[in-house]
């Protein structure tokens, strides 16, 4: 069963018809919300809206580590994360889909593990790849099936949040090799990899990053509603040709 997990913009999947929904417990707490249970284009999902269905719930707030239990835990057996980020690469402007491959970390304070002492031995797991290279492809496969253009491999930069990055910082995550930066990519991508769960992703660039050249004039959140309701369409098909195959 596929698992999504919903981005700003995307608390619900409007395409996804709902059988149930399903308040988790977890040792970790509580997830962002219900879970759930439907069927997209006739395959069973389990959907979850990160910032919870209100979208009350900032990226630095998110129980990461309830969320991915969850869904785990609900039988699925990968996830796909949709996610908003700001675009440092000049190409990759607002409206562009991006399938990102590899995440540099700048967050702090998150709980970002499951293995945090206790009975168990210590684990470390290999990320060199946060995503799952077969996933990737088949959401790329689906985004071309789907007459969508997305942008193959892209480094994610996740930064803490809530508040946008200044300029400089923007330049010197481009110094560090980022193209794209959000809020929520880690710790969801190691926590899934813990959990052996395979992790992809559909970034949508909604904005240029912070003094980045279309946003000399400061960024503008008007626009960006505007972008997200737009590029979520594009995604939700995506999906759609994701659970077809
Ligand atoms: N920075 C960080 N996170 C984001 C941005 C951004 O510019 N846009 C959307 N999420």
């Amino acid at each position: 069963m596929l698992a999504i997990m919903g981005g700003t913009g995307l608390t619900q999947l409007s395409n996804l018809e709902i059988v149930r929904r399903e308040v988790a417990r977890t040792p970790y707490g509580e997830p962002s919300g219900a879970l759930t249970f439907g069927s997209l284009a006739g395959r069973q999902v389990v959907f979850l809206a990160r910032h919870g269905y209100g979208h009350t719930i900032p990226p630095h707030l998110v129980n990461y580590r309830a969320n991915i239990w969850a869904l785990k835990h609900a039988k699925a057996t990968a996830l796909v994360s949709v996610a908003s980020v700001g675009g440092i690469r000049a190409d990759l402007e607002p409206g562009v889909l991006v399938v990102p491959d590899q995440i540099i970390d700048y967050t702090w304070g998150r709980k970002n593990t499951y293995f945090d002492g206790g009975d168990e031995p210590v684990r470390h797991i290999d990320l060199t790849h946060p995503y799952d290279a077969a996933l990737r492809q088949r959401l790329l496969t689906a985004a071309a099936r789907a007459g969508e253009g997305a942008v193959d491999g892209g480094v994610y930069a996740v930064t803490q949040g809530p508040r946008l990055e200044t300029a400089a910082e923007v330049n010197k995550l481009e110094r560090d090799g980022a193209d794209v930066i959000g809020m929520t990519a880690m710790p969801e991508a190691a926590l899934a990899r813990e959990l052996d769960l395979p992790y992809a992703a559909i970034n949508v660039v909604v904005n240029a990053a912070a003094g980045r050249a279309s946003s000399a004039e400061g960024i503008r959140f008007e626009r960006i509603e505007d972008v997200v309701q737009e590029s979520m369409g594009r995604v939700r098909h995506i999906l759609e040709a994701l659970c077809q195959d």
